[in-house]
């Protein structure tokens, strides 16, 4: 796999440099610098069962650049899914700072974090979680609805994303009619929808066979060709040889391994 530079803060100007209000910053030799779209300190994650005590993330830094693509790795239980949903705004850190284009979703009222991740935050799960009895389409358009938009430009921004996951053709059919591959695209088009600036992914290929997986990654490389920031958490060893640049990030009992 290609690899891309890892960006340390200092890297990224931002650790001692004062933040524009444009988002980006101005380090000393005058080139501006984007700030980070994701930005974890400190994070740390208790899940509290009867008397006992999990701590599942452990002391987490990660910081991610705008357009960055980013491979989760790591064995079962090393906390993939965990750090996703924290990053999604579907699950709050124990402690810790956790920042998605500068804003603490964690802290946000539960509202405005619905309203943010509808906007801003596409994801891709494993198991597509789509309501199997609503259409393609229909599908599609459910995340829409918090964010706001009238009715005419949902229509467009559902068009384009079945476009984009080259599922159009099956805009009408009930989810529960679909192929893997095809629900899949499905998902693929929901998380696009939105247009959002980040793509959470969940092991998005373990239910696919290798010529949809293959499918799956093409559609990633169009959207990080396209600019958006991405995050896999993945077991497939087919995301070891991505056609496009990405970072490999190893988790092994709650800790980024450096
Ligand atoms: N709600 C919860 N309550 C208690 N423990 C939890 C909870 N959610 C996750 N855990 C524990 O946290 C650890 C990390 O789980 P997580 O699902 O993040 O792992 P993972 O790396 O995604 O694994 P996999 O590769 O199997 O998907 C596991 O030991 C799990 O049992
Ligand atoms: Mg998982």
């Amino acid at each position: 796999m290609k690899k891309s530079k890892i960006f340390s803060n200092e890297e990224l100007g931002i650790r001692n440099e004062e933040l524009k209000g444009d988002g980006t910053s101005v380090p000393s030799n005058g080139t501006k610098v984007p700030a980070p779209v994701i930005s974890i300190e400190n994070l740390n994650r208790h899940f509290q069962t009867g008397d006992e005590q999990f701590h599942a993330l452990k002391d987490i830094h990660l910081t991610v650049a705008p357009g960055e693509c980013v491979v989760l790795k790591g064995v079962s239980g090393s906390g993939k899914t965990t750090l996703l949903s924290i990053l999604a705004g579907l699950d709050r850190p124990s402690s810790g700072k956790v920042l998605i284009e500068g804003e603490a979703i964690a802290k946000l009222p539960d509202l405005h974090a619905s309203q943010f991740r509808a906007r801003r935050i596409g994801m891709i799960f494993q198991h597509y979680n789509l309501m199997e009895h609503l259409t393609v389409e229909e599908n599609v358009m459910v995340p829409l609805i918090p964010t706001g938009l009238d009715s005419r430009a949902i229509a467009q921004q559902v068009e384009v994303a079945l476009t984009q996951a080259n599922i159009a053709h099956k805009r009408t059919t009930p989810a529960a009619r679909l192929s893997g591959g095809e629900k899949q695209r499905t998902s693929i088009a929901r998380a696009l929808a939105a247009d959002p600036a980040v793509i959470l992914c969940d092991e998005p290929t373990a239910n696919l066979d290798r010529a949809n997986s293959l499918r799956f990654i093409e559609i990633l490389g169009q959207l990080h060709t396209a600019g958006k920031t991405i995050v896999i958490a993945t077991h497939d060893p087919l995301f070891d040889d991505l056609p496009f640049p990405a970072r490999v990030v190893e988790m092994e009992d709650g800790k980024i391994r450096n």
